[in-house]
Parts: structure tokens; C-alpha cells; sequence
């Protein structure tokens, strides 16, 4: 358990490494036709944190901890979908900024998770 949880750490953080990449040239008006791959990469780091809340049920986290984490990752997918869309025009940075902090609070919540479970599957 230990282990998988390691392992899905690891593949949130590249993720998030990578969708701040793209994002950040997003931000500054390059590489939009990159915009699938950093979509690509979203999802595989929600559906990592997905697993991770799976886990932590079975480790017996706080359940909310899990629950929380699992209705927040359809927060940042749905979030990211219809981004392009809302609040189009001046005000399209709120969009922008919330859409960073959403996503970043998704990282807190799967290292939070990994804590918990990998405290809970310590040898005693
Ligand atoms: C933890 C996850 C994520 C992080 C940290 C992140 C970060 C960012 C950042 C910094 C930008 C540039 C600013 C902006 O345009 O909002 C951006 C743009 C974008 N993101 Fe994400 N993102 C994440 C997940 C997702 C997901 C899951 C999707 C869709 C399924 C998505 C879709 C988009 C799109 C379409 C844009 C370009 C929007 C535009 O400029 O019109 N993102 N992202």
C-alpha cells in the first residue's frame, strides 16, 4: 500500500510540474495547441488522486478526507472543461486564477492523503 501510494504521489507531482509548465505559457500566450496535452495531464492527476482516496478508505483515513478529495477532483475536471468559457473577456483572470488554486489545492489534498495512509501502514 505504502508503495502504491509512493508511486501516485510521484505521479501527481510530475503532473502538476508539467500542468504548470503549459499553464504558465498558456498564461503568457504561447503553446496553445498544447492545450490536449496539459488537459491529458489533469486528468491523469485527478484519476491518481482518485485512486489515492481509494486507498485511503481501505487505510482508513478520516473518511471525509477521502470523500472530500474524490467530489474536488470532479472540481478541477469540470473546472478545466468549461474554463475557455466562463467569464470570457477582462475578467477571464479570475477564471484563471481560481482555476490554479483549485488545481493546487488538489495536490494539498493527495499529499494530505499520502501522510495519513502511509502513517496509518507504519510497522508498529
Ligand atoms: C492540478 C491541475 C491543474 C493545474 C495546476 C492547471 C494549471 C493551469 C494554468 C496555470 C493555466 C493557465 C492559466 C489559465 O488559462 O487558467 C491553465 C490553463 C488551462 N487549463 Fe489547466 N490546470 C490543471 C488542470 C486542468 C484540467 C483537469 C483541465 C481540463 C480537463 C485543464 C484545462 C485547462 C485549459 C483548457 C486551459 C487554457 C484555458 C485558456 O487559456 O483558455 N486544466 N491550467
Amino acid at each position: 500500500m505504502r508503495t502504491a501510494v509512493i508511486v501516485l504521489q510521484w505521479i501527481v507531482r510530475l503532473c502538476f510540474a508539467g500542468l504548470l509548465i503549459l499553464g504558465i505559457m498558456f498564461w503568457t500566450g504561447h503553446a496553445f495547441d498544447l492545450i490536449p496535452v496539459h488537459m491529458t495531464l489533469g486528468i491523469a492527476l485527478v484519476v491518481a488522486l482518485w485512486i489515492t482516496a481509494i486507498i485511503g478508505f481501505a487505510a482508513r483515513v478520516p473518511i471525509g478526507q477521502s470523500l472530500v478529495a474524490i467530489v474536488w477532483g470532479f472540481v478541477v475536471i469540470g473546472l478545466g472543461m468549461s474554463q475557455a468559457r466562463l467569464l470570457p473577456g477582462s475578467s477571464h483572470w479570475v477564471i484563471q486564477v481560481l482555476h490554479l488554486l483549485v488545481g493546487m489545492a488538489a495536490i494539498g489534498m493527495n499529499e494530505g492523503l499520502a501522510r495519513a495512509i502511509k502513517e496509518r501502514s507504519e510497522p508498529h
